[in-house]
């Protein structure tokens, strides 16, 4: 009993310690997933139990560095879930822009809550300078803003230099890859050796880059309802795929009534395949596709 006791106060010491560096606090983020990735840390340091855990974590303090990167897990690529991007080219563009256009709003505001090295932030650019230009509209005469942001700041750093290496790119076809990257010895860059040095690079191309904004953002946060920069929300189209996964139900519920305030009516929230909307929301967000977690607020 005593033990247990233990073991629970030094779990609490290491979210503590995570809370007091990090500010992000994953006492409320899901139990099983939490300790599974804690324990892949535990074996790594050659630790048995938490309390041992913690005393090493507080002898080598750059170790809270590596558990909150393996607590806030940042699986990503280029266009993840394909046929969600063709969606957005093939119907979500078009509603949104048409309803738009009839009022003579030239506006279009996005927003990507958790978004890792910025892969899918860089994916969604993409897809609009493609829809725009396939259907011969000009993006100078929009007013276009698209927001990443993460909670993690050193992968914030990197999305905004986006650079990537070679896996990161492998589902990109050539066209895309040739119009929208530079390819480089990494040597080439001005901060080549953060990213696997010895492999080749792609760079995202500065018009695109001048398209997007990273910021840092809780989106558990029960004071900033969504990014800095778009204190006042109105976003068209939220993505926010693969993080809410990783929440207990209280803290999912919280998140996504951030999401769903900063939601405009008749626009759109796109989850993660594996993710739905919880009871609470149902009456306000029809599903539009019946394979991807698709969302209309009405
Ligand atoms: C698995 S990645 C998802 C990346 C991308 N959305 C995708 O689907 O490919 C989850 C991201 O959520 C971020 N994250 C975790 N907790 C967060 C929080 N409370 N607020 C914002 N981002 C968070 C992590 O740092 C990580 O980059």
């Amino acid at each position: 009993m005593n033990s247990q006791l233990n073991e629970k106060k030094s779990l609490e010491l290491i979210f503590k310690g995570l809370r007091a560096r990090r500010d992000i606090d994953f006492s409320s983020y899901r139990e099983g997933t939490i300790k599974r990735r804690l324990s892949r840390r535990m074996a790594a340091t050659g630790c048995d139990n938490y309390k041992d855990y913690f005393d090493y974590l507080e002898k080598n303090q750059e170790e809270y560095g590596r558990l909150f990167m393996d607590l806030t897990i940042k699986v990503s690529r280029f266009f993840r879930n394909r046929a969600v991007f063709e969606i957005l080219s093939d119907k979500i563009f078009p509603d949104i822009m048409s309803a738009k256009e009839s009022k003579n709003d030239r506006t279009l505001r996005i927003w990507c809550a958790g978004c890792s090295f910025g892969e899918e932030v860089y994916s969604i650019a993409i897809t609009l300078v493609e829809y725009l230009k396939k259907h011969g509209k000009k993006i100078d005469d929009y007013n276009i803003s698209i927001f990443g942001t993460d909670i993690d700041d050193k992968a914030l750093e990197r999305a905004k230099e986006g650079v990537y290496n070679t896996e990161a790119v492998k589902e990109i076809n050539n066209e895309i890859l040739d119009s929208y990257f530079i390819l480089s010895k990494a040597a080439n860059f001005e901060t080549p050796t953060k990213f696997r040095p010895h492999l080749p690079s792609y760079l995202v191309v500065e018009s695109i880059k001048n398209m997007v904004n990273f910021s840092r953002h809780d989106l558990t946060s029960e004071t900033k309802m969504s990014p800095p920069a778009g204190i006042v929300a109105n976003y068209d189209l939220i993505l926010c795929r693969n993080l809410l996964i990783y929440f207990s139900e209280p803290l999912q519920k919280r998140a996504f009534s951030n999401l769903f305030n900063s939601l405009n009516p008749g626009c759109y929230l796109i989850l993660g395949k594996s993710e739905s909307i919880p009871e609470f929301l149902k009456p306000f967000l029809v599903k539009q596709n019946p394979q991807h977690k698709i969302y209309k607020k009405i």
